[in-house]
C-alpha cells in the first residue's frame, strides 16, 4: 500500500491527460472546467487504494476512479442548480457561470462519459462495473428526490433523513470502493464487506457536509455557508434541534426559516445559534464518529492485513476531521 497523497497524485495526472477537446465547445467547455475546478478526489482515491487493498495494481482501476469522479461531477452541477447554489471549489458554479441549459445538458453528457469508460474493461469486469453503477446512479437520483422532497415538508424523521443521505452520497462510496474490489478480482463477500466499509463512511462524510455547510469556515470552504439553512434543507442539525431543543428554540426554529422579513444573513445566524445552543451541533459531531466507527467495526471483519487496514483506518479519521 501507498501513502494516500501518492494515490492522489497518480489520479490527478491521470485526470490531466483527460480532457474532453471536443466540439460543440459550450458542451464540453463546462465539462473540462468542473473536473478541473479541484476538489477532494477522495472517491478515485478509494477506488485505487480498494484496488491495492485487494491484491492488484491501483494502475488497472483507474478507468473505473476516473468513471465515479466523472459522475460525482455530473451529480455537482444538477446538484448544484437544483440547490440554486452559486459557488462550488470557491469558484462560480456551471450554471452560474454559463446558464441553465448548459449545466443540463453538461450534466448529462458527463453521466454518458462516465458509463462510458467502463468499455475500457473486458466483458465480465464490465458487466459488473455498468451493472453497480446503473444501480447505484439510480440510488443517487432517489436520494436528491428525497432531498428535495423534505425541503417541503415539516415531519421528516431521522430515520428518513438517514435513508436520504445513504441513497444521495453514501451509496457512491461505497460503490467506488466496490469497483476496486471488482478490478482486483476480490471475492464477493470482500466486495460486500467493503460496500458497506464505504457506505458507513460515505454517511459520516455526509453529516460532517451537513456540519460544514452551517459552521465551516466561508474562507476556505468552497461552498456558500449557510446554503442548507437558506434552501430550508432538512439535515441532522435542523431535525435535531427539533428534537433536543426547548420548546421556545423549536418555535424560533420554525419561525426564522419562513420569516421573509428576515435578510439571509440574520436567518443564517439565528439558525446557527440555534443549532449549537440546542446540543444539535454536537450531536451532529458524534453521529459523524458513530457511523466512522460503523465503518471501522466492517473493516475488521475483512481478510486483509492489518498495514492495509490502517491506511483505510487512516483515511477514514481524516475524512472525520475534514475541514473542506
Ligand atoms: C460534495 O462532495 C458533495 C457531497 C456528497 C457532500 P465532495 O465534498 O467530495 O466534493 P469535492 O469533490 O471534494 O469538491
Ligand atoms: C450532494 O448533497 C449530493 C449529491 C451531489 C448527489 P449536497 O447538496 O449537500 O452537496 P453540496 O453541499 O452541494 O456539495
Ligand atoms: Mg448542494
Ligand atoms: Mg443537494
Ligand atoms: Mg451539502
Amino acid at each position: 500500500m501507498q501513502k494516500i497523497e501518492t494515490y492522489q497524485k497518480i489520479f490527478i495526472d491521470y485526470l490531466e491527460k483527460y480532457a474532453v477537446d471536443r466540439e460543440p465547445m459550450n458542451l464540453y467547455e463546462p465539462v473540462n472546467y468542473i473536473l478541473r475546478l479541484g476538489g477532494k478526489r477522495l472517491r478515485p482515491v478509494l477506488t485505487l487504494m480498494t484496488t491495492e487493498v485487494f491484491g492488484a495494481e491501483a494502475q488497472l482501476a483507474l478507468n473505473a476512479a476516473l468513471s465515479v469522479e466523472v459522475f460525482h461531477n455530473f451529480s455537482l452541477i444538477h446538484d448544484d442548480i437544483m440547490d440554486d447554489a452559486p459557488l462550488r471549489r470557491g469558484k462560480q458554479t456551471v450554471h452560474e457561470k454559463w446558464d441553465l441549459n448548459t449545466g443540463i445538458l453538461s450534466g448529462d453528457a458527463m453521466l454518458i462519459l462516465a458509463y462510458q469508460l467502463f468499455e475500457n474493461y473486458e466483458s465480465d469486469k464490465f458487466q459488473s462495473l455498468a451493472k453497480l453503477f446503473s444501480k447505484t446512479a439510480l440510488e443517487v437520483c432517489e436520494g436528491q428526490q428525497f432531498d428535495i422532497d423534505f425541503e417541503t415538508r415539516n415531519d421528516v424523521t431521522i430515520s428518513e433523513y438517514l435513508k436520504m443521505i445513504e441513497f444521495k452520497t453514501a451509496v457512491l462510496v461505497g460503490a467506488a470502493m466496490k469497483m476496486g474490489a471488482i478490478v482486483a478480482g476480490a471475492s464477493q463477500s470482500d466486495q460486500q464487506a467493503i460496500y458497506d466499509f464505504g457506505r458507513f463512511l460515505g454517511i459520516a462524510f455526509q453529516l460532517q457536509d451537513d456540519y460544514l455547510d452551517a459552521f465551516g469556515n466561508p474562507e476556505t470552504f468552497g461552498k456558500q455557508v449557510g446554503g442548507d439553512i437558506l434552501e430550508n434543507k432538512k439535515t441532522y442539525l435542523y431535525l435535531k434541534t427539533l428534537e433536543l431543543g426547548s420548546t421556545s428554540q423549536q418555535e424560533l426554529l420554525l419561525k426564522t426559516i419562513n420569516d421573509s422579513d428576515l435578510n439571509d444573513e440574520e436567518k443564517v445566524s439565528t439558525v446557527k445559534d440555534l443549532f449549537k445552543e440546542s446540543g444539535a451541533s454536537n450531536a451532529t459531531q458524534n453521529a459523524v464518529k458513530d457511523f466512522t466507527d460503523k465503518a471501522f467495526k466492517v473493516l475488521n471483519t475483512i481478510n486483509i492485513s492489518e498495514d492495509k487496514k490502517q491506511v483505510l483506518r487512516l483515511f477514514g479519521e481524516q475524512l472525520m476531521n475534514r475541514h473542506v
